[in-house]
């Protein structure tokens, strides 16, 4: 989830735009507005997680020190047990009769952890065509923080939830009919950040994408599998031999990509054939491999290509992870490697793709049609495809 925190965008409906910072950490967020008057808050974009929550006075056990000050709920903002939403949430544990709120706890891939009380209040967003609309949101309270999240100061007062659950705000606007389930992200490699956001389908471009079908996990994450994995021109392996497929789960909420341990010790030991010289500084913490970069270190990387579809089809369907979308440059001005061992964070056999290799595309996440798409994208600018020539 969030290593350390960095980068900005804003939500429109419809639209987000989004401005980053900071490039030393890898954390990408929006602003929202919620409540009466509205009120601003930074959440973390996130594709990896369902409920949406708001650090919250409710009052507060653990809280970090973040850029707004507490979402405050009046107590006829709490959502009752009864809610579907809370239900849906809730799953079988479902059944307290006496009960008048709507508890949750969630706890993340790095073991950080959430827990609060579902809320609705209103919600604020403004379309591209300049209408703002307001829509009752439910949302998490958020009283009480673990690990990573009550790192203060945080750049961020929560979290937002993108997957494709009932509860995620695209879902909760898909069933107002406010937008279609397809939202849309594009993060440009500008070291300065920059890039966009959108909520619904008018940024949608109606060629030049690459489509995979998005299939069913245990959760409503959003799923895809390969076909195949090359480094360069290796096949990297998986259960012993090439040819198997994997599963690869795209998730703006994780800093760094992860592959299946075995395809991460075949990736090192390429990497290593190919690069004998190479110096490893062991002092450097950034991440787990950080090499000295005294010359063009750099150009000996291969790309990643994760090749989705049947080989026969004539249009491949490739998604590429160029050196510049794994590679991070550390403060010491070493070059450390943003592919790590999934089985850190019991990934055993999937490829997580984070932040780090989302960049340079615009990635959208269609729920209608159960797709992801991608297509390489300066990101600067968003194009409507719908014939309005602005946008905000
Ligand atoms: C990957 O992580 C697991 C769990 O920590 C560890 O046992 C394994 O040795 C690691 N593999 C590599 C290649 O670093």
């Amino acid at each position: 989830m969030q290593f350390c925190s960095q980068g900005h965008k804003q939500t429109v409906l419809k639209l987000l735009r989004l401005i980053l910072s900071y490039p030393d950490c890898r954390q990408y967020y929006t602003s929202i507005f919620v409540g009466n008057p509205p009120r601003p808050y930074f959440l973390d974009v996130d594709t990896g997680s369902d409920l949406t929550w708001i650090q919250c006075d409710a009052p507060c056990t653990n809280c970090a020190q973040g850029p707004h000050p507490l979402y405050k709920p009046a107590k006829e903002k709490i959502v009752p047990p009864r809610d579907l939403l809370c239900q849906e949430l809730q799953g079988d544990q479902n059944n307290c009769e006496t009960c008048k709120q709507c508890d949750y706890e969630i706890e993340y891939a790095d073991r950080s952890s959430s827990m609060g009380v579902l809320a609705k209040d209103d919600m604020h967003l403004i379309a591209t065509n300049g209408g703002r609309e307001k829509l009752d949101f439910v949302f998490g309270c958020a009283y009480d923080q673990q690990g990573q999240l009550l790192s203060s100061p945080a750049k961020t007062d929560g979290i937002l939830g993108l997957s494709s659950a009932a509860i995620s705000l695209p879902s909760q606007l898909a069933s107002k009919g406010i937008i279609s389930n397809i939202f849309g992200h594009c993060i440009t490699r500008e070291t300065n950040g920059g890039g966009y956001m959108f909520l619904g389908d008018d940024y949608v471009p109606r060629w030049g994408m690459t489509w995979a079908p998005i299939r069913g996990g245990p959760d409503n994450l959003y799923h895809t599998k390969a076909q195949k994995v090359n480094y360069g021109d290796q096949e990297l392996s998986m259960h012993g031999h090439a040819g198997n497929s994997v599963q690869v789960i795209f998730d703006s909420g994780s800093s760094y990509t992860y592959l299946p341990e075995e395809m991460y010790k075949n990736l090192i030991d390429a990497i290593k054939d190919d690069s004998p010289s190479f110096v490893q500084d062991s002092s450097d913490t950034t991440l787990p491999l950080c090499w000295k970069a005294d010359f063009s270190v750099r150009s000996f990387f291969k790309p990643l290509n994760l090749h989705f579809g049947r080989r026969w089809f004539v249009v491949p369907k490739t998604f590429t992870i160029v050196p510049d979308d794994y590679l991070i440059i550390s403060e010491k001005g070493n070059v450390c490697l943003g592919l790590l061992n999934g089985t850190e964070i019991n990934h055993g056999s999937t490829i997580i793709v984070g932040d780090v290799s989302l960049r340079g595309k615009l990635v959208v996440y269609d729920n209608e049609r159960r797709q992801i798409g991608w297509a390489n994208s300066e990101c600067t600018k968003p194009q409507s495809q719908k014939g309005f020539p602005f946008f905000l």
